[in-house]
């Protein structure tokens, strides 16, 4: 059942041309292909069988250039259509029937809405038609689509319209051409009732292309930002890696039953439409920033992924670490840079390092697996931009520009590896980058420990830096990585000292190549002890080890000159508080908040605002999830205990500089869509839910007149949050009841509606859960409500979900079951909170074994027992 990557293969045939022929129909879509085939010259040396992947279908006919096979001729499974013997040119045809609209898993051609759709990657296609599913295959496509023209008057597939006509009994065809050769992973079909917002955008070298973004016609006025994101995306990677766009129609497509949150196919993207809709009444600034990220994400795959392709789906990260490192490095030239580092940063080290720690861990470029699917994972997407980010830092960046220029020239229209890559890299930089290819084998997050030793008399200051990456399962030893340490010495007054080091002079920042196990540098010429800020910009994936006092934290808030590492120390010294309390408690002991946490904090509210943006994330205390990473032993309760005692000591505190500040950004303003206007709605929420957090009467009034008052979503959003938070459901219920009446017409909006309520902190929660699932406006058929309701209180709620009752639990796992038959790939997803009981205490340990062992004692999806198995395994 598992797939290993040391067995790749190259394929046995590959295929010239590919001619589709759809005929669509709710239950019974015939499917007609047209493939000519040839055996692949690497593989010549045998007499190999042709086999073609197919799932779900019901074969009709088949012909081997022109002759009707019969069932002796070939060998049909489940899997796949066997055929010996054949000549070395051939031209296969075959029909075969299907079912869209029983299909749930939303994988292949299904229905969303009422309108067809397909998402093929990563073995999609297999469900459509027999075919060679593999990345390394790649063809020329035509597609007829033939349908009741009432039903559905829009036809699209990928590359250009080349003819459509009328048919008999009110149907009617169009049919494509793309003349880019392709996997079949990125082949996409949409049939329906939709409606385009149009616009053109002319290349650098000239070129008029066609943008559409086809929506259903109640999103009509929801598409102009993902127009404009693109037209941004379009220019930047001109400009930034001199890739132009080469067709002359770009289609964008947006469902409401997606399982992620787009897909890249040839000329014609497939999106969820929680990813393209934007209007500032009813989504958040949150949600246009998505927008834009994933419309440039799913643009720029056009040459990280489609004009360069995979080899195998091992080499996931290939395009996609190289993408997440593009749409970063976007949004940083769209916004500020130092706050799109600090969301990014912040979301690794909590997601992604417990991924990293847990039972599905793997390296950036797994080495097998049974159900690829679980491996679209923050570590092949985020981690693996982090991979890239080191490199492009290690070369430089004018140099990874050629780096990158080099692989897509040399590569365009090929299925690549990894290993190719970082060869251009290697080439281009004369680095050797051998060692750092143990980036993308390795698993574990590697911890960095830092000691440092001021001599006052030889005024000489040395840092060691140590490396220990710990186990994973099934990987017991692991060897030294190359770890990117950008740094900088702080001196007392605040500035960045410069650094000499060996009599060689290295200015106020360097980045140092920790390579082996264990490296000391000594600085000289130094008059004071001097802070070190040690990882800025977040130089390395990696958990820093490095004990700090209070004072040194507070001093780094404000000097760093760098600004994530100044919001890291307020990170760090909260946490440092906050795990104080957790000792606290832990020792029976009452509760008492560390005085430098509100000084700080109080010197953060006093001072002058420069960058409301900034503040608005120095603001933010440590998730729990982040707290929860610090132990090996997790007290969820302690942890969510100390959080809201320090929360609401900090607010009770600081009561009336949060006011002054909230009241500062909450006058004068219409809703815009300014940088400023953004920032300043985040720091006034962010304030507003400070001040909600002691549960005054006059807090629950601002939010309440906000929630009234409010023009756009990001604010009504925040003061329904608030509202719906408070202990005390006075005024919390009424506004959720206000909100549903006001947005039922919404899909998007009701799923914000949803996370509101489950992720309440009380007791309460789990029967809201409950009472939600039984909804009108609920469906387990669909993944964006799955993710709202379910995914957010299991994730977003972890005291909640980890009652010792174990009632969490049990919905987790009954939910799980469910959606086990219906969509595998979100059951397998879903389950993963459940899988993560190592650092539990025994009894919760207990409990969640048992639910995990009665999902495992269904009939289970591949994707569904791959990630079983290997949580019970560990
Ligand atoms: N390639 C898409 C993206 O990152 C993700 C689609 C993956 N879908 C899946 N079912 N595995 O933009
Ligand atoms: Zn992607």
């Amino acid at each position: 059942k598992a797939i290993h990557l040391k067995d790749y293969l190259p394929p046995a045939f590959l295929v010239q041309q590919v001619d589709l022929c759809f005929r669509l129909d709710d239950h019974h879509t015939r499917v007609i292909s047209r493939l000519q085939l040839q055996r692949n010259p690497a593989r010549k040396e045998h007499d190999l069988p042709l086999v073609l992947q197919g799932q779900q279908l019901q074969l009709i006919e088949l012909k081997l250039d022109g002759r009707t096979l019969s069932s002796s001729d070939y060998e049909l499974t489940d899997e796949q259509l066997t055929l010996t013997g054949v000549p070395d040119s051939l031209v296969l045809e075959s029909e075969v029937e299907i079912d869209p609209l029983s299909n749930t898993a939303l994988e292949g051609l299904y229905q969303s809405s009422g309108n067809f759709c397909t998402q093929c990657e990563a073995e999609g296609f297999r469900r459509i038609t027999f075919y060679p599913d593999r990345p390394d295959v790649l063809a020329r496509f035509t597609t007829r689509i033939e349908a009741d023209q009432s039903r559905f008057p829009v036809l699209l597939s990928n590359g250009n319209p080349i003819e459509r006509g009328e048919l008999p009994d009110g149907h009617h065809f169009v049919t494509w051409e793309d003349p880019f050769p392709k996997p079949a992973y990125l082949f996409a079909l949409v049939a329906g009732q939709l409606h385009p917002v149009k616009d053109t955008y002319t290349t650098l070298s000239g070129r008029q292309v066609a943008l559409e973004v086809w929506v259903e016609k109640e999103n009509l006025h929801k598409c102009d930002h993902a127009l404009r994101s693109l037209k941004a995306a379009m220019q930047w990677d001109e400009q930034t890696y001199g890739r132009e766009y080469d067709l002359d129609i770009y289609m964008i497509v947006a469902v409401n039953d997606f399982n992620m949150g787009a897909m890249e196919n040839k000329g014609l993207n497939i999106f969820n439409s929680s990813c393209v809709l934007a209007d500032h009444r009813s989504e958040t600034d949150m949600a246009f920033h998505r927008v834009e990220s994933v419309v440039a994400h799913e643009y720029f795959h056009n040459w990280s992924g489609n004009r360069v392709t995979c080899r195998d789906w091992f080499q996931l990260s290939l395009k996609e670490g190289f993408t997440v490192f593009r749409d970063q490095q976007f949004s940083a030239d769209q916004h500020s840079p130092a706050v799109e580092r600090i969301q990014q940063v912040a979301m690794l080290r909590t997601a992604q390092f417990a991924e990293d720690a847990g039972p599905t861990a793997h390296p950036v470029r797994p080495e097998s697996y049974i159900e690829i699917n679980n491996f679209y994972t923050l570590t092949v997407y985020e981690k693996g931009a982090e991979v890239v980010r080191m490199l492009s830092e290690l070369v430089g960046r004018d140099t990874f520009r050629k780096g990158s220029d080099l692989y897509f020239e040399r590569f365009d229209g090929q299925a690549v590896t990894v290993e190719d890559f970082v060869a251009c890299m290697a080439e281009v930089s004369g680095l050797d980058l051998s060692q750092f290819m143990r980036w993308y084998s390795q698993a574990g997050t590697p911890q960095l420990t830092a000691e440092s030793h001021y001599n006052p008399t030889a005024r000489t200051f040395t840092l060691t830096l140590r490396q220990h990456t710990p186990a994973t399962p099934g990987q017991d030893l692991k060897e030294p990585l190359l770890i990117p340490v950008k740094l900088g010495l702080v001196g007392p007054s605040g500035q960045d000292l410069p650094m000499e080091v060996n009599g060689e002079l290295w200015g106020q920042e360097r980045v140092v190549h920790l390579k082996e196990q264990e490296q000391t540098w000594t600085f000289h010429n130094l008059d004071a002890e001097p802070v070190p800020s040690l990882l800025r910009g977040f130089s390395a994936p990696v958990r820093l080890l490095l004990d700090r006092s209070p004072e040194q934290l507070a001093f780094l808030m404000t000097a760093d000159s760098d600004g994530f590492n100044r919001w890291d120390a307020g990170q760090q010294l909260a946490l440092l508080a906050i795990r104080e309390l957790i000792n606290q408690q832990q020792c029976g002991a009452a509760m008492m908040l560390n005085p430098a946490l509100i000084q700080a904090y109080r010197q953060l509210l006093d001072a002058q605002v420069t960058d409301p943006a900034i503040l608005a994330e120095m603001l933010q205390l440590p998730s729990e999830a982040y707290i929860a990473e610090q132990y090996d032993q997790v007290d969820v309760d302690a942890i969510h205990l100390a959080r809201d005692y320090a929360r609401k000591t900090l607010a009770t505190a600081l009561y009336p500089a949060f006011l002054k500040l909230y009241q500062q950004f909450a006058k004068n303003q219409a809703w815009s869509a300014e940088a400023a206007a953004v920032a300043g709605r985040r720091l006034k929420n962010t304030c507003l839910g400070w001040l909600v957090a002691t549960e005054s009467e006059e807090a629950l009034q601002l939010a309440q007149r906000q929630f009234e008052q409010a023009d756009n979503m990001t604010d009504q959003l925040a003061a329904l949050i608030c509202l719906a938070h408070a202990e005390d459901t006075t005024s919390g219920d009424p506004a959720l009841k206000a909100f549903a009446l006001q947005w039922a017409h919404d899909p998007l909006v009701m799923d914000s509606w949803f996370s509101a309520q489950v992720t309440r902190p009380h007791p309460d929660a789990l029967e809201r859960v409950k009472l939600l699932m039984a909804h009108p406006a609920f469906s387990l058929k669909n993944p964006n409500k799955v993710r709202a309701l379910i995914g957010a209180f299991v994730n977003q709620n972890r005291h909640n979900f980890h009652r010792r009752d174990g009632s969490g639990y049990a919905l987790l796992a009954d939910t799980v079951i469910e959606l086990n038959r219906i969509n595998p790939q979100i059951a397998a997803r879903l389950v993963i909170p459940l899988t993560r009981f190592r650092r539990m205490d025994d009894y919760r340990k207990g409990l969640m074994k048992n639910e995990l062992e009665r999902i495992r004692a269904e009939k289970l999806s591949p994707d569904l027992f791959e990630v079983i198995e290997k949580s019970l395994a560990q």
